[in-house]
């Protein structure tokens, strides 16, 4: 039974995605969206391209696609536009990334080359291992905010869209505890003024995007719109967050295994991941204070999955580590070892080893689509835009963002069906229980 949903304004005109960052991930997303759009390619790794969504029950036989249940933007109506510490134009950034393939890239070097990344807001201490030549100056930390939020109004008057939305596909940044300057608005906006030393780039970007009203996504585990501060900004502004980074290659296949070991009741004496990249963001990682804020992202995904608290039996006290290695010759193709120490009935040891040969931006690429799109839809969408968190997007996440008196829900089911549910419930349609008793009645 369809009851009516919430208001959700259509997606007239041109959307707007701007990208701090327009290194490895940000190329390829772009140059697979117009690879898609000039059918050179298909969107695979996409829900908002391929999925499908099952509504009522199993006998009716209605499963659209994601795309046309929703109104989302068309990927016709996208336009591209960012900034970086390098002057490459977008072609020049892929081919340096070396991600994508010259069959793939020459067919459409002309348009990549015609987005080319503004002045960044940078500063040294936050990524040790860049040295960048593209860089705004300003006398305070909001004389730089100001000039994000003046090529913002650019980028919407030259590409002529009506909405934006932004999302951080910048470096790693050196980690950060939430302090005082981030407790509160007013506090922010002082500490912007005098330059406060705990106020990151990429805070500032979040800041003038939603001082903008553009939707912001934290692609990389940096605190950034993960603050009191800016989430009092969000939610004052009506304007939907999320965050934070990516969840691709060894935790994605973290939080697809881990539920299932658990749901099986599974015990777990340790489990260690190491991995070998060579791209810049594994040079950025090189640097102990960047692999910190990695760390603590990657590092949590089990604790809360596996909820040793209420089965110490199972999971109390298991060793969990992560590395990862900075290998040049490897370039963005990762490779990611797992070694599962596990036990089963009256206790007995088996291993599982994973030895995944993944592509990092090959799988990042399509949550950045799908992040701009969801979140463009959730900006027009009044109910869920003044909400500020989008929690329902936690299944693009290693880091979900989330109330303060709430634990993140990492395990990528629970996440799938939360965004589902989430979509049914916008056009008003039955929530998915899988109770399922009427077909036996
Ligand atoms: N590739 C993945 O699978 C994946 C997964 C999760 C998270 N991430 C995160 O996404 C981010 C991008 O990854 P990538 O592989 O594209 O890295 P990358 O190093 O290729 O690109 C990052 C770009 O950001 C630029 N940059 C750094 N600081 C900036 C600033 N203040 N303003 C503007 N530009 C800035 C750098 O110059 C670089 O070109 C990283 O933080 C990474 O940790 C990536």
């Amino acid at each position: 039974m369809t009851k009516k949903g919430p208001e959700i304004a259509e997606p007239k005109g041109k959307l707007g995605v701007l990208l701090p960052g327009m290194g490895a991930v940000a190329t390829t997303f772009i140059a697979g969206v117009e690879a898609i759009r000039r059918q050179l390619a298909r969107p695979i790794g996409s829900l908002t391209q391929m999925g499908t969504i099952r509504l009522g029950k199993r006998t009716e036989g209605r499963t659209p696609l994601v795309r046309d249940f929703v109104p989302l933007a068309r990927l016709e109506d996208l336009e591209f536009g960012g900034w970086d510490l390098f002057h490459d134009d977008t072609y020049e950034a892929a081919v340096k990334a070396g991600v994508l393939e010259s069959k793939h890239l020459s067919p459409i070097q002309d348009f990549l080359e015609g987005i080319q990344p503004m002045p960044a807001v940078f500063e040294q201490r936050f990524v040790k291992n860049l040295k960048g030549e593209n860089i705004k100056k300003g006398k305070t930390k909001m004389d730089l905010a100001e000039q994000v939020m003046e090529d913002i109004r650019n980028f919407r008057k030259s590409s002529g869209a009506e909405r934006l939305v932004m999302v951080w596909c910048g470096s790693t940044e050196a980690f950060l505890e939430p302090g005082s300057v981030h407790k509160t608005l007013a506090a922010f906006e002082k500490g912007l003024r005098s330059n406060h030393p705990d106020i990151a780039p990429s805070m500032i970007y979040a800041y003038a995007a939603l001082k903008s009203r553009v939707p912001y996504a934290n692609g990389a585990p940096n605190l950034t719109v993960d603050t009191p501060a800016l989430l009092e900004l969000a939610r004052k502004s009506r304007v939907p967050v999320c965050g934070k980074d990516f969840k691709t290659g060894q935790t994605l296949l973290k939080t697809i295994l881990a539920p299932g070991l658990k749901a099986r009741q599974l015990g777990l004496h340790g489990w260690f991941s190491t991995n070998i990249l060579g791209n810049r963001d594994g040079e950025v990682l090189d640097d102990p204070e960047s692999f910190r804020t990695k760390e603590e992202s990657k590092l949590s995904v089990l604790e809360y999955i596996l909820q040793p608290d209420l089965y110490p039996e199972l999971y109390k006290g298991n060793c969990h580590k992560v590395r990862i290695n900075y290998y040049p010759p490897r370039g963005d193709n990762k490779e990611g070892w797992d070694n599962l120490d596990i036990f089963g009935w009256l206790g007995y040891p088996m291993q599982i080893k994973i030895d995944f040969l993944c592509r990092d931006s090959i799988l990042a690429a399509p949550i950045v689509l799908d992040l701009v799109l969801f979140l463009d839809l959730a900006q027009r969408t009044p109910a869920m835009a003044s909400r500020g968190i989008q929690e329902w997007l936690s299944f693009y996440f290693k880091s979900p963002m989330h109330a303060p008196e709430l634990y993140p829900e990492h395990d990528l089911f629970i996440q799938l069906m939360k965004l589902k549910n989430t979509l049914r419930n916008l056009r008003g349609e039955e929530m998915i229980t899988h109770l399922g008793l009427e077909y036996y009645d």
